[in-house]
């Protein structure tokens, strides 16, 4: 006499009634990526904040940091963003003064290029080919003409880091939350789906950036909508795993989520 199995694979479990293990598995998984979240917001604001000279993030930074500056140089907005931390501001004021001159081969030679050596060549000494390199005064020259933002390569490389990267982390949590009880069903789905469109939004609208300085807004939203899912995922997950009281509804379907229907 054959029955027809139930068919468990159009449910998911509730949280609640995953094994010790499998919730342990989630939650450390969760704490580990929002450290990683949180460290990379920093790493995005100590590499694009002050590049327009205040040190506030601001959409003029990304402008700069993507398309360039129509006034600055790339040295410039480097020592006012990113390395700003590196010299000592009369220092940097100097090598400022010397760009506002025309950045100058012989003015270079009387005292630029003792700062240059002392605080920079640590890292720029050629070691790192993503880096400028500052060792021969050619390099120097090259940052002090006219800044037109990042180039395709590093943006061709920094762009495959992203989508392969921000695609594991959102595939990651999106596997967990999907055990969560969230109505209404579309609100559950739009938080799980908004985040992969979004990195794509963000990768293209920084080549978009380039053709025209509005499109910096692109990636502020993308970020904030990244960001929010990732923030309901992360929080939503944690209290469904450990503090949460299934609903009845749930409770009577022994734990299981409908999920069509
Ligand atoms: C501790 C290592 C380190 C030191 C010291 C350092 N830099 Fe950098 N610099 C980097 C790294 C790493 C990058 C690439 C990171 C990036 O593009 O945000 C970089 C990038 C740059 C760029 C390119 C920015 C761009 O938008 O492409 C300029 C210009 C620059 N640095 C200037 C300087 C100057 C001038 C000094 C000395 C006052 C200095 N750096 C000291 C590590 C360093």
């Amino acid at each position: 006499m054959s029955t027809q199995p139930e068919l468990t694979s159009i449910y998911r479990f509730h949280f609640t009634r995953l094994p010790l293990s499998m919730r342990l598995t989630y939650t450390m998984t969760l704490l580990v990526l929002g450290l990683g979240y949180l460290f990379a917001l920093i790493y995005v604001w100590t590499s694009h904040a002050g590049r327009d000279g205040d040190p506030m993030l601001s959409v003029t930074d990304l402008i700069i940091a993507y398309s360039g500056s129509k006034s600055g140089t790339k040295l410039e907005s480097a020592l006012l963003g990113p390395m700003s931390g590196m010299l000592p501001s009369k220092e940097r004021a100097d090598i400022i003064g010397w760009i506002h001159e025309g950045a100058k081969e012989d003015a270079y030679h009387k005292g630029v290029e003792d700062i240059i050596q002392k605080r920079c060549l640590a890292c720029h000494d050629g070691s790192n080919p993503h880096i400028p390199n500052f060792t021969k005064f050619e390099g120097i020259h090259e940052v002090t003409q006219r800044d037109t933002g990042m180039n395709i390569p590093t943006l061709v490389r920094v762009s495959h880091i992203h989508l392969f990267g921000l695609t594991f982390i959102f595939f990651i949590t999106s596997v967990i939350f999907s055990h969560a009880y969230v109505r209404p069903l579309w609100f559950k789905c739009v938080v799980i789906a908004v985040p992969f469109l979004m990195i794509l939004f963000d990768v293209f609208s920084w080549y978009l950036t380039k053709l025209h300085p509005m499109f910096a807004w692109m990636v502020i939203i993308s970020g904030a909508f990244m960001a929010m899912a990732f923030a309901i995922e992360f929080f939503v997950s944690l209290y469904q795993m450990w503090l949460y009281r299934l609903p009845e509804e749930l409770e009577k379907n022994g734990g299981r989520i409908p999920t069509i229907g």
